[in-house]
């Protein structure tokens, strides 16, 4: 996409409204790939209509897949995904540097085809991120697997077989790979350390509804006892907890107030904390929060971990709320060795940020100077923007297709929320379009 597409916002403005969210970008992305496991037509549900989304429906399609895009009433989108008997083993480069989460197919795949070729995502803006948990885990269930010319190559002809897997770190796309492996394999696999997001509760309430044996959703041990086969299924997508997040921490940075639905605010307990910490007047519902901020808000710090923890998608709105808040905040990266890339851009609104390493020391100051920056990532895109609104004019966001990758209408969402934001050019790709 060229690098023209560009958001403005007119700062100083202050976020206020309701405002609703649609299903995880990260679960649904793998919630797609789970499709592959049975043969036959299964339908994803309140998926959000963004590029990655499209792009993860093309992967499917080389594989094989019969894949169709909806609209549903609300604005979400439905998947159908129609999984042949026989299923390709390949996804090519163009596909996988273009969409990182590609690479979720390959538990899939192996377990479907016993054989997978996947292009090796390589890094990407926010780290270098790492396949060796994957790797590990699908080798301790019988897979030979190496990486070669660019490509992840796996096969277990025989099968895979369950296994006992520790995991270094409770990593989000390792955890999703082995368990989808896990499912048709023989016999009992443990991962001990997995993550526990949400959307990794969401695969496995999908899978469990396929007919897979998981137990210990949501804690850090996972048992899986595998099946023979599973049936396809009509899954909902979970709600986006980082783009219901983005909206509360918005609400905080303007001195807003602004009512997010389709969510359990559970998800986003620490988060809330903190926006309290800060001064914020927090309300929840069982499917919607509400954040206030009637004065400035006030210096907190911020450690990203695994979930529970703060989330590392969250990163660049806690540095847009430290750098007008009240005092000097030290925000922490546990998770990606890149994430601090856009702070850059941020010190550009006239943001006092200094990093050090994994560290970052911000002296709030009450309002930035607007300017034009750049997105690097989805949730640095969202973060600018909204950063854009506490500054003194209008300031541009160039690259805003990282934005579109993660936010599905994030314009229209300013704007219902009573901001001016515009779009300068968007360049829709017209082959990944819902219909
Ligand atoms: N890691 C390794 N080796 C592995 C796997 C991971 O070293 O085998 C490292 C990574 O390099 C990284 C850390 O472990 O430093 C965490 O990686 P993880 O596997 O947990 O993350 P992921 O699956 O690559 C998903 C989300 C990210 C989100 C992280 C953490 C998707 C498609 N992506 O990534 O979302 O930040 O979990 O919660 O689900 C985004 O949506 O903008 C985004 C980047």
């Amino acid at each position: 996409m060229a690098d023209v597409d560009v958001i403005r916002v007119a700062g100083p403005a202050r976020l206020n409204g309701t405002v609703g969210v649609v299903g995880a970008k990260n679960s649904a992305l793998k919630l797609m790939a789970a499709a592959l496991l049975a043969e036959g037509g299964s339908a994803v549900t309140n998926v959000p209509r963004i590029t990655d989304i499209a792009l993860m429906g093309e992967v499917l399609r080389r594989l094989g897949a019969d894949v169709r895009f909806d609209t549903a009433l609300d604005g979400s989108g439905t998947v159908e995904i129609g999984v042949p008997a026989t299923l390709h083993h390949e996804a090519d480069y163009d596909l996988v540097r273009r969409l990182r989460a590609s690479i979720c197919v390959l538990g899939p795949l192996l377990a479907r085809t016993g054989k997978a070729r996947v292009a090796h995502p390589g890094g990407d803006a926010i780290g270098s991120r790492g396949l060796d948990m994957h790797v590990g885990g699908l080798a301790r269930m019988g897979a030979e697997i190496g990486s070669e010319h660019g490509f992840v190559l796996a096969e277990a002809p025989f099968g895979l077989r369950g296994a006992e897997i520790w995991l270094d770190f409770p990593s989000v796309g390792a955890t999703e790979n082995l368990l989808m492996a896990a499912v048709l394999a023989k016999g009992v696999t443990e991962i001990d350390n997995a993550a526990r997001e949400p959307e990794i509760v969401d695969i496995c309430r999908m899978l469990t509804e396929m007919g897979a044996r998981i137990d210990g959703a949501g804690t850090s041990k996972l048992t899986i006892e595998g099946v023979d086969a599973l049936q396809p299924v009509r899954h909902a997508t979970v709600g986006d907890r980082i783009v219901a997040g983005t909206w509360a921490f918005g609400a905080a940075m303007t001195q807003g107030d602004v009512t997010v639905t389709g969510i359990d605010p559970h998800f986003l307990d620490i988060a809330l904390d903190k926006i309290a910490q800060a001064g914020g007047l927090i309300e929840t519902r069982p499917d919607a929060l509400r954040v206030q901020m009637d004065q400035r808000p006030r210096a907190v710090d911020v450690v990203t971990l695994p979930y529970p923890g703060f989330a590392t998608d969250l990163l660049p709105m806690a540095i847009g709320l430290a750098v007008v808040s009240d005092g000097v905040s030290m925000i922490t990266e546990n998770i990606f060795d890149g994430r601090f890339m856009f702070v850059q851009e941020m010190v550009r609104l006239g943001a006092e940020i200094k990093t050090d390493g994994h560290h970052a020391v911000v002296r709030g100051r009450p309002l930035l100077s607007s300017a034009e920056v750049r997105a690097t990532d989805i949730r640095a895109g969202a973060g600018l923007a909204i950063a854009g609104l506490c500054t003194d004019g209008p300031t541009t966001v160039r690259h805003a297709h990282h934005i579109d990758r993660g936010y599905p209408d994030f314009v229209a969402d300013l704007r219902a929320l009573g901001v001016t934001a515009e779009r300068l050019e968007a360049l829709p790709d017209p082959e990944y379009t819902f219909e």
